[in-house]
């Protein structure tokens, strides 16, 4: 807001708020204010009631005055028990109102669950599978993915480029199934990931989201996010892959700094890279990170990746990257455009082939240059 010197109307909707909010506030004192002196009022006037007309009936004889004292006894105890019942249908019609939008929350099913055919299975290795994928994100919108097919081995990097909105954050959403695919049409080891218990599929998978999203917790507790009973030794090891350590060294509290409002606010490549802490904290048998060097310079990017291989051996990994340096080792490039994968092959496949691959190294090529000089 400050960037667009907006300070002055944004400070006007908040104080309309903020009066309205102290307005309401104000009428319900007021109501309450005004009950109990009523209440006090009502109960006198009983009392005066009471005293003539009973007074009345003692004086004529028609009761007697332990009768009459009788009754007020009886009235008295009766006052409070009855405020108190007024008190607890108010209480219950509140806790009645609150707990409605509650429910309203728990009610909320997640799109996205175990399926009925969801069923236990071996370990996941990390092959991964996609067959004539199609994709678009509702009826009246083009479809985004339009036959997508490729196998990954377990073990293999993969690395994705393309142009901007081309689809390959929409394909990494498939695999821990953040997104869920058509039946049929992506599977690991073999498997539709639709038939995976999802904690099952998800805690195999070690996802670095484009946008990354922090906690206003510690740095370690971001790094440990999902993994139970995690030491700070592994804390430590994950943020050193990732890059993180010398931050962390410089930062007030290690570790223990708090991140966001209440803390400090990491740079843009800092939390990428806290990102990536996390998820190879999980260590996962596929890792994707979507973009999620983009932040970092060249030479921290290359240190990240050579780390990065140390852990992944083995492990499958999907990159997704617009800079040729971050994917240049991959086993595998796919180029993607519109929905669909118009080139592949090794960095030195895709060279010689002079494609829109090698159109977008020679651009890069020429970037580096024209900063360099
Ligand atoms: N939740 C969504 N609902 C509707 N359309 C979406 C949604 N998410 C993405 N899209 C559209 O799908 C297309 C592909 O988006 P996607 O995020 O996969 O692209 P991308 O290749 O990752 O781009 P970038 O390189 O900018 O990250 C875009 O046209 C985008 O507008
Ligand atoms: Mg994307």
């Amino acid at each position: 807001m400050r960037a667009y010197a907006q300070e002055d109307s944004e400070i006007a909707v908040f104080n309309r708020l903020n009066r309205e909010y102290a307005d309401r506030n104000l009428s319900l004192v007021r109501i309450e204010a005004m009950m109990r002196p009523l209440m006090q009022f009502l109960i006198g006037l009983g009392y005066v009631l009471i005293l003539w007309y009973g007074g009345l009936l003692a004086v004529r004889g028609a009761m007697t005055v332990g009768q009459f004292t009788e009754f007020n006894l009886y009235l008295t105890r009766l006052i409070w028990p009855l405020i108190a019942l007024g008190y607890v249908v108010n209480l219950y019609q509140r806790g009645t109102a609150s707990l409605k939008r509650m429910n309203a929350i728990f009610a909320v099913e997640p799109a996205i669950k175990d399926e009925p055919t969801a069923r236990e299975q071996p370990p996941i290795k990390g092959r991964i599978e996609f067959r004539n994928l199609h994709f678009r994100y509702n009826e009246t919108m083009p479809e985004v993915l339009r036959g997508i097919d490729l196998t990954i081995e377990a073990g293999q990097t993969v690395a994705f480029v393309g142009r901007t909105g081309t689809g390959k954050s929409t394909l990494m959403n498939f695999i821990p199934r953040v997104l869920d695919p058509p039946p049929g049409t992506v599977l690991v080891d073999g498997v539709d990931v639709r038939d995976y218990p999802l904690a099952r599929l998800r805690s195999a998978v070690g996802y670095v989201p484009q946008e990354t999203f922090l906690f206003s917790e510690t740095l370690a507790e971001n790094i440990a996010f999902g993994v139970e009973r995690a030491s700070r030794a592994e804390v430590e090891w994950a943020a050193e892959i990732a890059g993180l350590g010398d931050d962390v060294r410089g930062f007030p509290e290690g570790f223990d700094t708090m991140v966001g409002e209440r803390g400090i606010t990491l740079s843009g490549g800092q939390k990428q890279r806290t990102a990536i802490a996390r998820a190879v904290m999980r260590q996962p048998r596929i890792l994707i990170l979507d973009d999620a060097l983009s932040s970092v310079d060249t030479y921290t990017e290359e240190k990240i990746l050579a780390q990065l291989r140390g852990v992944m051996r083995e492990r499958t990994s999907l990159i997704v990257s617009h800079r040729i340096s971050t994917v240049r080792d991959a086993d595998l490039i796919c180029v993607l455009d519109e929905g669909r994968i118009v080139e592949r092959g090794t960095h030195g496949e895709l060279l010689a082939r002079g494609g829109e691959y090698a159109a977008l190294y020679e651009r890069q090529l020429l970037e580096e240059e024209l900063a360099a000089s």
